[in-house]
């Protein structure tokens, strides 16, 4: 695995991820989209815009057929039909647009790894008790995780399988006493019911409740919930041994999670890196700006091709390998595309103006509030609950910003574009570098398979490891 040609990627084209989507039009973006130099240009590439027909009279292009040429790749991105923009993350580019834009659209579809649904999986039929309270999509994960984590088990011969991050915990008290305890695992009950695996559910986080859940009690499945934080420790290593060998006398543990964010996951491929008993592990990740720094990159390749090519991740770099992937920006329609692009240019004026917002306002806009940046003025001023004698200044201050910057509007979709098509080389390379954490032990194995439809689960990527038979 070669980090190599992403890392100069991501460094080459840092200016289109590397900084907070509220300074979109503060920083002035959209000026970093390269140009091309002349000798390009005049080969590959005349803006519509400004094309002047060739004639006997004028047969070189002159310098005035090229006036927009610093904003040439946002000329091009601009004047792109939805259906263009839409398919620019899926490798679809038109032949005259400039040759640094092919390029770039042609290395986002080549440097991830690949997400449609593997082949080869089986899912389970969940029984419709099951199904109860469960929305399509946690149906579908549940559906194809439990048969990824069965075969899994049946290779490595593993019957007791623990779930860390397994859901909300609820206990349940009674006069200030603890009654009972219960967890949401759905993917433990069918584990345990359609399989007869022995659950053992760890959760950090517990949710107190006085009402008695029916979910526990109408599964007669084996399993147990504890509530457990996996830290990266030695304590709580020893912790974890004595915890999964108090649970169960046989060896052969399989270790599974689905959406764990932050620091779980490369906590659990630590953990089953030094615990004899975990032979197998299968894990799904969310949340990566959620991770602390050093836990990436955690492979040693990675940590030389990011010190040799001076590439960092920033919080930036993370969080938009946690956003959406390309499948829904495919589909989105013209309505959606604008509410986006208001969305983001509207608060990027908000930011612009040093409007200071607390956290009750700064998600205080609906849908409906973006009709008009008047309609989305009034109530964001109807809410922040201004003194009277400054709600007028600052209307002011925020009409004037609109009105200098108001053409920035059809620069959002134009860059967002980018942004999807840059996030599967992000996310890849962080899973990319989990995977070779992994194969840097000796005795494991590990491969990375997309187990969900990317449409109905976007984080669909699964770290799947196991060690050496004994
Ligand atoms: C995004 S939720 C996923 C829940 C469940 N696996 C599912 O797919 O519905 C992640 C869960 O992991 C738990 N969690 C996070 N860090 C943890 C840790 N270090 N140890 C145990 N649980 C943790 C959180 O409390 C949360 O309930």
């Amino acid at each position: 695995m070669d980090f190599q040609d992403t890392i100069e990627f991501l460094t080459k084209f840092r200016w289109v991820y590397d900084f907070p989507l509220t300074f979109f039009i503060g920083l002035r973006v959209w000026e970093q989209m390269p140009h091309e130099v002349e000798a390009d240009r005049c080969s590959t590439y005349v803006p519509k815009s400004t094309y002047v027909p060739r004639s006997s009279r004028d047969p070189q292009p002159s310098k005035a057929a090229f006036p927009l040429h610093v904003l040439q790749w946002l000329d091009v991105l601009t004047k792109a039909s939805i259906k263009e923009l839409n398919n620019i993350p899926f490798g679809k580019f038109s032949p005259e647009w400039p040759m640094t834009l092919k390029d770039f659209i042609t290395q986002v579809v080549s440097l991830p790894i690949n997400r449609d649904l593997s082949l080869n999986l089986e899912s389970i039929e969940l029984k419709s008790s099951h199904k109860k309270g469960m929305s399509p999509k946690k149906i579908h994960e549940v559906s194809f995780m439990s048969g990824v984590v069965h075969k899994l088990c049946v290779k490595n011969k593993c019957v007791d399988v623990i779930d860390v991050g397994s859901g909300l915990v609820r206990i349940h008290w009674k006069y200030r006493r603890l009654c009972s305890m219960e967890f949401q695992g759905y993917l433990s009950i069918a584990l345990s019911e359609q399989f007869g695996y022995n659950m053992l559910g760890l959760e950090s986080v517990q949710s107190r409740s006085h009402g008695a859940s029916d979910r526990a009690s109408t599964h007669s499945s084996a399993f147990s919930a504890v509530e457990f934080e996996l830290a990266d420790t030695e304590e709580s290593h020893a912790s974890f041994s004595e915890l999964i060998r108090s649970h169960s006398a046989k060896n052969n543990w399989c270790m599974m999670g689905l959406h764990c964010c932050g620091d779980l996951t490369p906590t659990m491929l630590r953990v089953f890196v030094q615990s004899p008993n975990i032979r197998c592990l299968a894990v799904l990740s969310c949340c990566y700006h959620r991770m602390s720094y050093t836990q990436f990159p955690m492979s040693e390749k990675l940590q030389k091709d990011m010190s040799a090519g001076q590439w960092a991740a920033s919080t930036f770099a993370l969080r938009l390998a946690a956003q959406e992937t390309r499948t829904r920006w495919q589909n989105q329609n013209y309505d959606q595309h604008e509410y986006h692009s208001k969305n983001v240019a509207f608060r990027s004026l908000v930011e612009l103006s040093g409007l200071k917002l607390d956290k009750r306002h700064r998600k205080i806009a609906r849908p409906s509030h973006f009709t008009s940046f008047e309609v989305y003025l009034d109530n964001l001023l109807q809410r922040t609950k201004l003194p009277e004698e400054d709600v007028d200044c600052c209307r002011n201050i925020l009409q004037d910003l609109y009105k200098q910057h108001e053409e920035c509007l059809s620069y959002v979709e134009p860059f967002t574009c980018l942004q999807v098509a840059i996030q599967p080389v992000l996310e890849s390379l962080i899973i990319q570098d989990r995977l070779m954490f992994l194969r840097e032990q000796p005795g494991i194995y590990a491969e990375v398979v997309p187990i969900f439809d990317e449409n109905i689960s976007p984080r669909n990527l699964a770290i799947l490891a196991w060690k050496e038979a004994m």
